[in-house]
């Protein structure tokens, strides 16, 4: 049987982990952080594909992208994760597994960062686990997917 393809979707100033406040989100830069993913999901037989973007209307397309293709979705979509409702009709539309990660705890954090309009359209969410997200994510999705 073909591995299954899980998209990672990496959203606003994800780009600069490892330089953007590092005492919240770690010295990992996002390539360190997909390289985790990319090698916890070999062992889980799972295949990669990773897009970043700080325009919330080109995760859009990825999701769309995605449909019919990908058995699942991993998504940290930074700050779009608290208002970007164009993600969540997306993620709704797509049929197959949504974890939602991030690195940092946002219900720790400041009021605005406690909600999240992914969260409805998300299987699960895991969050706070700095550089364990993504390995907890992938192991995440790989037991979701054998349900
Ligand atoms: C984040 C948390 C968001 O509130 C924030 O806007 C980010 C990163 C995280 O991974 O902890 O950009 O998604």
């Amino acid at each position: 049987m073909a591995s299954p393809l899980v998209v990672i979707l990496s959203g606003a100033n994800l780009n600069l982990l490892g330089q953007r406040e590092p005492e919240i989100y770690g010295s990992m830069t996002l390539d360190d952080h997909v390289a985790l993913a990319k090698s916890a999901a070999k062992d889980a037989g799972i295949t990669i594909e990773h897009v970043q973007s700080n325009e919330a209307g080109a995760l859009v397309e990825a999701i769309h992208a995605a449909r019919g293709r990908a058995k699942g979705i991993i998504i940290n979509p930074g700050a779009f994760t608290h208002y970007a409702w164009s993600l969540h009709d997306a993620l709704s539309a797509f049929d197959g597994v949504v974890i939602e990660a991030h690195l940092s705890q946002p219900q720790a954090r400041e009021a605005w960062r406690h909600t999240s309009v992914i969260a409805p359209v998300a299987d699960g969410t895991i969050s706070g686990f700095g550089p364990q997200t993504y390995p907890l994510a992938i192991s995440a999705m790989a037991s979701l997917l054998k349900r």
